[in-house]
């Protein structure tokens, strides 16, 4: 399938086909990556700014550096040094962007909804980082492609994503990926943090982990986003850990080639043992290096790349 869009807003937007073309464009940059020479010229003559409004370490470095290995130009736009700081708003910061000929936006933002926002109110195109809870799409997208790599498909795998997920937007991203691609998604986590609700995406919810762990072909484990809780939904870290963390005795009822994958950063003890997330079967760091493949697709594709095969020719 050709690649159309000119924004990455979310996955809730895409078609299967289109999740397909991210991932074989990001196989192909992958493939890229393992050349001496590393750079394409895709991007030449254009301008990213990473406009981070939030705390990143994965996404902001990544996307950093796929801007350089397609050869754009980069402004890295820090909120705390900006006029943001004086009243500024987010529309008249993106048009000042804009009016010094930024092509594309990258951003991330504690609003559900600021990069469809700025989709419509500026003419550059927008990716999105990060939204609240609403939706992060790409990491969604280097975890299916992380999860293809290994297993060779996503239709009919059991991936149980287990942790917080009402305030998480990777959760969102990943359901509406792993869903559209044919995956059966299980979530677990504490019921205040889990509700039924959840089951309207597609998915199954259950309160078991023993259970939700024992059928899984992929557990996601994901932290607690204590920055989004507006109150105390679980006792505490330590029952929590207690109740719901991936330790020893959890990880023996698994399924001998089940993968471990966490989007970071991870609360080591809490929900996943710190030995686990370090050990053999973690998926973790290659999650990282796949986001880069993943993220120069993204920018390829919205800058009117048209798919794996033209990235070749790069
Ligand atoms: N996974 C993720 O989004 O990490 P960062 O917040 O460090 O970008």
């Amino acid at each position: 399938m050709t690649w159309t869009k000119k924004h990455l807003l979310d996955i809730e937007s895409l078609e299967a086909d289109e999740i397909l073309t991210v991932l074989d464009t990001a196989r192909a940059f992958k493939t890229v990556g393992e050349r001496p020479i590393k750079k394409v010229p895709a991007l030449r003559g254009k301008t990213v700014v990473n406009l981070f409004v939030e705390p990143s370490t994965r996404t902001r470095i990544s996307f950093e550096l796929a801007e350089q290995r397609l050869s754009a130009d980069i402004i890295n736009f820090s909120a705390e040094a900006s006029s943001f700081k004086k009243g500024e708003t987010l529309k008249d910061t993106a048009r000042n962007l804009e009016a010094l000929n930024a092509d594309f936006i990258v951003i991330r933002h504690g609003a559900s909804g600021a990069p469809h926002f700025l989709s419509r109110v500026i003419q550059a195109g927008v990716i999105n980082a990060g939204d609240g809870a609403h939706e992060h799409p790409t990491q969604a997208l280097l975890d299916v492609f992380t999860i293809r790599e290994h297993k060779g498909r996503i239709a009919g795998l059991n991936v149980t994503i287990l942790g917080d997920i009402l305030y998480s937007r990777v959760a969102r991203s990943n359901i509406r990926a792993l869903t559209k691609l044919g995956a059966n998604v299980t979530l677990c986590g504490p019921s205040t943090l889990v509700p039924k609700t959840f089951e309207q995406m597609g998915c199954r919810v259950t309160h078991d982990v023993d259970e939700a762990i024992r059928g899984a072909d992929v557990l996601n484990l994901l932290r607690i986003q204590h920055e989004r809780q507006r109150k105390t939904m679980f006792p505490g870290i330590g029952e929590y850990a207690q109740l719901f963390g991936l330790n020893h005795a959890r990880l023996a009822r698994a399924k001998p080639d089940a993968l471990i994958m966490h989007p970071g950063p991870i609360n080591r003890g809490v929900e996943i043992d710190s030995d686990i997330a370090d050990g053999d079967r973690s998926l973790i760091l290659e999650q990282v290096t796949n986001g880069l493949a993943v993220r120069m697709a993204v920018l390829f594709l919205v800058n009117g790349g048209k798919g794996p095969r033209e990235v070749a020719g790069n």
